[in-house]
């Protein structure tokens, strides 16, 4: 029989190796809108800062923003999993985002005894955006990273808080971007050199052509991936955000599925992980 003495002291070589260690943790919109998983999400966060780990949240939001947009009968479009953002989109992406989803985040988080705060890029300049590029298309108000100024991450980590980032930029003269929160997530752990970089999504990791799971990908593998189209919609800008994550540094980065109970605390705490692992020269 499994001992549950024996199951909490097989976890001390991981609080040993993580303590005081940053990971950025990407939650996804679709892994959000179940209530009784955001309590466990909450509690499992919670549980990583009270043993000395330090999670810094970026989350995401786009079934919250598809919805509210629908409500104002404002049409969504999508171009390769990237919402196409015109200024009445960007209003309520704002709304959503740095509004609803973020402080219910917080929230949550808190009353699992966290101290969360919820910020924005915008907060102290954290995330400088500049306008997404993208061949034949103008995607709007859709930005990329330009820069992260991780400054106010540190210290509110530092202090024993916890924080809970939207993922919306701004450049130099004061325009707001919508930025997809992957790829915000990737540039804040590489700022920070962050141990591991986790995306909570609604599906196991990424899934073959016959929708078996793949445990691990080498970065050489990505574009190869996306371009036979086993990895369509929004897995694209997370495989991307994944891969420069390990190209700029971190060492670790896992896709896993935050629909299922506890998953982030299995991927942590135990040798052999869930979901897909990205890896770069060695795993
Ligand atoms: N090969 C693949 N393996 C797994 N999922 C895939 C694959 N190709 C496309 N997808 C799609 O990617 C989706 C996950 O990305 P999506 O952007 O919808 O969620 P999220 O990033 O977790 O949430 P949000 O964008 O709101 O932050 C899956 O639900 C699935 O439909
Ligand atoms: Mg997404």
């Amino acid at each position: 029989m499994y001992d549950k003495g024996d199951c909490l002291v097989e976890v001390l070589p991981f609080i040993k190796k993580f303590y005081s260690k940053i990971m950025v943790i990407k939650y996804g919109g679709s892994a959000m809108l179940d209530g009784a998983l955001r309590e466990v999400f909450s509690k499992d966060v919670s549980l990583l800062k009270y043993v000395g780990i330090n999670p810094i949240i970026v989350h995401g939001g786009g079934p919250e923003i598809g919805d509210t947009l629908k409500k104002l009968n404002i049409e969504s479009k999508f171009y390769q999993g990237l919402r196409i953002t015109d200024e009445s989109t960007m209003e309520v992406v704002v709304m959503v985002l740095a509004g609803k989803v973020n402080k219910e985040i917080v929230l949550q988080i808190n009353k699992s005894g966290g101290k969360a705060v919820g910020i924005s890029g915008v907060d102290a300049h954290i995330i400088k955006a500049k306008k997404k590029l993208v061949k034949d298309m103008d995607l709007g108000l859709v930005g990329d990273v330009d820069e992260v100024n991780p400054d106010i991450l540190m210290h509110l980590s530092k202090d024993g808080y916890i924080p809970v980032v939207a993922p919306i930029g701004v450049d130099e003269g004061g325009k707001r971007y919508n930025i997809n929160a992957d790829s915000v997530a990737s540039a804040i752990a590489v700022s920070l050199k962050a141990e591991k970089l986790i995306f909570l999504t609604d599906t196991d990791g990424v899934m073959d052509r016959e929708r078996k799971l793949i445990s691990s990908i080498r970065v050489e593998d990505v574009d190869r991936l996306i371009n036979n189209e086993t990895i369509t919609g929004g897995m694209i800008p997370k495989i991307l955000s994944a891969k420069e994550a390990i190209l700029s540094g971190v060492k670790k980065v896992h896709i896993i599925n935050g629909t299922r109970k506890h998953s982030l605390l299995e991927e942590i705490f135990t040798l052999s992980g869930v979901g897909t692992q990205i890896y770069g020269q060695e795993i």
